[in-house]
């Protein structure tokens, strides 16, 4: 494996907000805290810089501490520093307790020791209108107060986003963080995500490699010279979505992040968008009452 850091984990894209994020960050679902310490450590020294945890993820501490101990430690040649590092949590349940989600926030930001959390999601729209506006209330008051840089929702179905927009938020959420591969491309929220100036970020962007020898995915693959998972990554990237790839191994990783070779011409996008059948990897909360 070569040792170089792939451009793109240099790559930000700037949010309505006017504040940037690394367009391609690494998933910690399904990380154990063993695992997450080990795994950040890597992809820190790889060239990653965004890291997707949250409340329900129970891996927050040691997301943090891992974080914490590279940027002190002697494998940090570049001397990164905090602000040099994205990391995302998520509130792990909607509340119509104000002071409940006040809480929890502030529990993430200590349990991360990293002093803030640039983005934190409301992870779901479960709970009911008066939870999601509740919660979104203390989002807002946590960014004013420094607490957390920006606030976002996830899995956030169009009728979610029309009901937070009309509730003219102070602070307008700069994320949608909902489930994107080629084969759940999820257009209609993507769409009133754009005319809201809500960013997309793409999570299970490899469809949890549940689809990595689809015919199409190998025939691009193919035709590309690059791996299946590559495709996939490549086609969130193009689409201009942060994307999200998690893996527990180094050389995954690196190949998760090294698709600068190759653009998939317009017409192969096409033939990748087609796939759809709203394939659904883990849960599906967007049309939530
Ligand atoms: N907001 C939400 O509700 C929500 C829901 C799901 C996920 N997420 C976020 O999105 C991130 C990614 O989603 P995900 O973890 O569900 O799915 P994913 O990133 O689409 O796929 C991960 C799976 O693919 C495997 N994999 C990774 N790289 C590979 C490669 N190059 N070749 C073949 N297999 C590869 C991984 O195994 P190894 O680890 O063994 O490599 C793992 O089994 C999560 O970690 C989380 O941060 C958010």
């Amino acid at each position: 494996m070569a040792s170089t850091t792939p451009p793109l984990l240099a790559s930000r894209m700037t949010l309505a907000n006017g504040l940037t994020i690394p367009q391609v960050q690494l998933g910690l679902y399904m990380m154990s805290g063993k695992e997450g310490t080990h795994s950040i450590k890597e992809a820190l020294s790889l060239g990653y810089r965004g890291f997707d945890c949250a409340q329900m993820y129970h891996n927050e501490k040691e997301a943090g501490q891992a974080i914490r101990d590279y940027l002190a430690s002697a494998d940090n040649t570049q001397g990164l520093k905090r602000e040099d590092i994205f990391y995302t949590s998520k509130l792990s349940s909607n509340k119509t307790s104000y002071e409940a989600v006040r809480r929890s926030i502030k529990g993430s930001v200590a349990a991360s020791g990293l002093e803030y959390i640039d983005l934190f999601l409301l992870h779901s729209p479960y709970g009911g209108k008066e939870a999601r506006l509740t919660s979104w209330k203390a989002l807002e008051d946590a960014v004013e107060e420094g607490e957390i840089k920006m606030a976002g929702v996830s899995n956030y179905g169009v009728a979610h986003i029309e009901e937070l927009i009309a509730s003219n938020p102070r602070v307008p959420p700069v994320i949608n963080q909902i489930e994107v591969h080629p084969f759940n491309t999820q257009t209609g929220i993507r769409d009133t995500c754009a005319k809201h100036n809500i960013a997309i970020e793409a999570y299970a962007p490899l469809a949890r490699a549940l689809r990595m020898k689809h015919p199409k995915i190998l025939e691009f693959a193919k035709k590309y010279s690059c791996t299946p998972a590559q495709v996939f990554v490549k086609w969130s990237v193009q689409h201009d979505l942060v994307t999200l790839p998690k893996s527990i191994r180094l050389e995954r990783m690196f190949e998760n992040a090294s698709v600068d070779r190759f653009t998939i011409s317009d017409d192969d996008m096409a033939a990748l968008d087609a796939l759809d059948e709203r394939l659904v990897t883990d849960w599906d909360p967007t049309e939530a009452p």
